[in-house]
């Protein structure tokens, strides 16, 4: 992946079929246990699922991805990673700031996610965005059993 170093316009929109290779780019290289490529394929014929890009419009590379789901008046945040080259540069940020947009616009009341208890980076992410731990889940990775915590989002209109 191509990623310039300078400030660049950036672009979220949906994920199409032909951005799947990207996709699972970043998610190969962001977890332990990464998502079949299907499973992105399949989010894309969902009525209620929703993968979004964060695309560098200097080189039409995808930086990041979010996959959530719009439930009755909840957002469920499935998934979220941003490739090792363009983090800390707000990818997601921009991504979380685009989904609370979109909650808002369909009268959702909260956005809600479950985050492992040692992933500081997400932690700190989900806080400065006003996310509050509301639970947690024990052993809810199967991978190692590792538990989440349950994090929301209240949606002021
Ligand atoms: C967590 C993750 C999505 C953050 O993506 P990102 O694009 O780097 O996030 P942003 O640049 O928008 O960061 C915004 C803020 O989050 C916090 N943050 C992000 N990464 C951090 C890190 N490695 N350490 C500490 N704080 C961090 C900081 O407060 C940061 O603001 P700052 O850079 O001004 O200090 C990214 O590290 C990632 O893809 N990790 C692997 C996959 C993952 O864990 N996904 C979450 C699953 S629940």
């Amino acid at each position: 992946m191509a990623v310039s170093k300078a400030p660049q316009p950036f672009l979220v929109e949906s994920m199409r079929a032909a951005d799947l290779d990207a996709v699972m780019e970043i998610e190969r290289v962001s977890f332990h246990a990464p998502c079949a490529a299907q499973v992105f394929l399949e989010e894309l014929v969902r009525d209620w699922a929703h993968v979004d890009v964060v695309r560098d419009l200097s080189t039409r590379s995808i930086v990041a991805f979010a996959n959530y789901w719009l439930v009755a008046d909840e957002i469920h945040l499935l998934n979220l990673a941003t490739h090792p080259l363009a983090r800390r540069a707000g990818n997601a940020s921009r991504l979380l700031a685009h989904i609370a947009d979109f909650g808002r616009r369909h009268d959702c009341r909260v956005v809600t996610l479950e985050v492992r208890r040692s992933n500081a980076a997400a932690l700190r992410l989900y806080r400065r965005f006003a996310f509050r731990p509301v639970g947690v889940r024990p052993n809810y990775y199967a991978e190692d059993q590792e538990d989440a915590i349950v994090m929301l989002l209240e949606l002021t209109p």
